[in-house]
């Protein structure tokens, strides 16, 4: 069994290892997939998103950040979601996720209210894709429809996570090399960064900047000075790496305000100021974006659902719980 695995997670591995262009076998996901199986799974999901985020607003962004974490990694198949095991290094501990992904137990709340209705039918992966839908449309956002049918997988990988998820640190060039590798545009890619209208970063993922960018001992130059001032005062060298920021001016809504910052040199992320200060593939489409939040709305929904198809056919399962593969007791 440890073989049989080991010789899986190494010839995935050897598969991706260079993050080739892949063709996606995502053709059977479908809407409606649930229809006949689990007709109120949509109005469940979107009922236990609805209640979490009344008890705190940044869950939409904490549970839309799962699909992309999920679906980079080997596919958008539940592998963000698997605890770690004795046998098994997971996802949630490798570098872009630790101390920074949250929001499982919303995942679990979901898993529940839907095992209770569908015992066995809805698997993890598409809660994640239904979840993320939602938290975008009741934080003021675009809706779109959802394609489903993905099996959950049977083990995740930290080595993959820890190769594949770019740094806050990443610039223009190399986020279009990567997205390209998963065939997203740089439209695609901006419109999914325009994700970051939602939610909160760490000191941590920008202290380099504020202080010493590239290892210049100077703070980026394409920092608003009075901007760059609140977040010295919110992250001063040397202070507690945990605290927050809203990645926007309002961190709450989902709106283009994200590109108005970043035309005006207020990106929170140095991955998110280099699609305007780095980039003229990037740049035209951030300027468009800052004028024109439809055509912003139209384009996110479009990348999110080509994200969602990200996705390889291989032996999975539905899991009962989406921290655990079916038939092993938790923390075995
Ligand atoms: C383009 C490459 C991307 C990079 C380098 C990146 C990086 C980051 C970083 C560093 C954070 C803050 C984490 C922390 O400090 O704890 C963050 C937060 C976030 N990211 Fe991204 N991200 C990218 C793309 C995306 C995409 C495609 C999505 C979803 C479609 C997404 C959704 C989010 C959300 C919603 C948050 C806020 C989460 C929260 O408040 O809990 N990001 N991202
Ligand atoms: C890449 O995207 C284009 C346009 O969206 C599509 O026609 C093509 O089939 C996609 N290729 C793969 C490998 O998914
Ligand atoms: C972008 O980052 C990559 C990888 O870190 C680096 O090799 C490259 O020189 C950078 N490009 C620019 C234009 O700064
Ligand atoms: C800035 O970064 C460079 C290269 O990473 C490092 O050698 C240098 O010590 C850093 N300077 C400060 C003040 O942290
Ligand atoms: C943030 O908090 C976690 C858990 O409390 C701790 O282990 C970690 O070292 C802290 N990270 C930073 C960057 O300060």
């Amino acid at each position: 069994m440890t073989l049989f695995f080991h010789s899986l997670l190494l010839s995935l591995s050897l598969f991706l290892s260079s993050v080739p262009k892949f063709a996606v076998a995502s053709g059977q996901l479908r809407k409606g997939y649930y229809s006949e199986t689990c007709p109120e799974a949509e109005d469940v999901v979107r009922q236990v998103m609805r209640t979490a985020m009344a008890r705190e607003a940044r869950h939409a962004a904490s549970v839309m950040r799962l699909q992309f974490h999920d679906c980079f990694v080997n596919g958008c198949d539940g592998s963000i979601l698997l605890d770690d095991t004795p046998g098994m290094l997971g996802e949630k501990l490798a570098l872009s996720n630790i101390n920074s992904l949250r929001s499982f137990e919303v995942v679990d709340a979901i898993k529940e209210a839907l095992e209770l209705r569908c015992p066995g039918v809805v698997s993890c992966a598409d809660i994640i894709i239904m979840a993320s839908r939602d938290a975008v449309a009741l934080s003021g956002g675009p809706t779109w429809d959802v394609k489903l049918g993905r099996e959950d997988s049977l083990f995740a990988s930290q080595a993959d996570a820890d190769r594949i998820m770019p740094s806050p640190r990443a610039n223009a060039s190399f986020l279009l090399s990567l997205f390209d590798q998963y065939n997203l545009s740089a439209t695609d890619l901006v419109a999914l960064s325009g994700s970051h209208s939602i939610g909160d970063g760490r000191c941590f993922s920008i202290v380099f900047r504020l202080y010493n960018q590239s290892g210049s001992g100077r703070p980026d130059p394409h920092l608003d000075p009075e901007f760059r001032a609140k977040l010295d005062t919110l992250c001063p060298r040397g202070g507690d790496g945990n605290v927050t920021g809203g990645l926007d001016a309002t961190p709450a809504r989902f709106d283009n305000q994200y590109f108005r910052d970043l035309v005006r040199l207020r990106g929170f992320l140095n991955s998110d100021q280099t699609l305007f200060s780095d980039d003229e593939r990037t740049r035209e489409v951030v300027r468009r974006y800052a004028e024109d939040e439809r055509a912003f709305f139209d384009a996110f929904a479009q990348g999110m659902v080509k994200m969602g198809d990200i996705y390889f056919y291989r032996k999975g399962e539905i899991r009962k719980n989406c921290r655990i593969v079916n038939g092993r007791s938790a923390g075995i």
